[in-house]
């Protein structure tokens, strides 16, 4: 199975750090938080992780490159040694694909098309700025869901206050036992008074392949962007089953300032 992690985000709301550490390679219990989200999908069985990311943040790149000089400046250093080694382990699974212009994330996920051809099992897709902390890693529960139904497609959801629909996808459908639902709808970031319920997207996706043909049908959606969201709604009219699927555990937005904050206290 293979892994998206969508990381080109100029990360705007962490200028000026961002010039040059990538909100993603911000720490988070020891790590660069986009570490904890490629070994969440390696749990899941990912066997390659594709983080599509700009020419402008070299340094994700660079740490998930082995280079035995590293290696040799830390000599003698049982734990440095030792952090290397389990980064290096990561990485042989590592590759990267660029985003050279910022259009949306369904563009972004569509730039991992090439490295998915001939896919036949879905893709899972966890969004680089979005950590989950649960006792069974996020994606691996929602890539069992999948299975269960066939490999389906299944969408993380969250239920989010009234006031905050406008500010994710929003989920529409049938329950069809505890906390998932057959979806019928997805919109991005609706109006409270067009918001086919309070259950948000929340940065975990199982797509069916077929999710890369609906990306490249799509035109700009919400905010002049591609959306993903457009892109699995676009698979829903195309009659492909998709669940939605409310996931144990916390998600936190590491996108801002506030949301970093929290992850730190909550991964100490
Ligand atoms: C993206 C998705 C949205 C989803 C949200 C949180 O929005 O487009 O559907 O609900 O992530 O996972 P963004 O936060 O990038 O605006």
């Amino acid at each position: 199975m293979k892994a998206i992690i969508p990381a080109a985000g100029l990360g705007s709301r962490f200028y000026p750090v961002a010039k040059s550490v990538p909100k993603e390679m911000l720490p988070v219990g020891g790590k660069p938080a986009i570490q904890l989200i490629v070994e969440e999908a390696l749990a899941a069985g990912a066997g390659e992780v594709i983080i599509v990311t700009s020419p402008q943040k070299p340094s994700i790149m660079q740490y998930f490159t082995p280079d035995p000089a590293w290696r040799a400046r830390v000599e003698g250093k049982a734990e440095a040694v030792r952090a290397l080694d389990e980064l290096d382990r990561v990485s042989k699974s590592v590759r990267f694909v660029f985003q050279h212009e910022q259009l949306g994330l369904g563009h972004a996920v569509l730039q991992a098309a090439p490295a998915c051809a001939g896919e036949k099992e879905p893709v899972l897709v966890l969004l680089g700025d979005a950590l989950v902390k649960s006792d069974a890693p996020c994606a691996r529960g929602l890539v069992e869901v999948s299975r269960a139904f066939g490999n389906a497609s299944v969408v993380g959801l969250e239920r989010v206050p009234p006031e905050r629909v406008s500010r994710y996808g929003i989920a529409g459908g049938t329950p069809v036992r505890e906390n998932l639902l057959r979806l019928d709808r997805l919109v991005e970031k609706p109006p409270p008074d067009a918001a086919p319920s309070d259950l948000a997207v929340a940065g975990r996706y199982v797509l069916d392949p077929r999710v890369f043909a609906c990306l490249s049908a799509c035109a700009a959606g919400h905010g002049g962007e591609i959306q993903l969201t457009d892109a699995i709604q676009r698979m829903l009219e195309g009659g492909a089953p998709v669940y939605g699927c409310r996931y144990p555990g916390t998600r936190f937005d590491i996108g801002n300032p506030d949301g970093y904050r929290e992850v730190v206290l909550a991964y100490r």
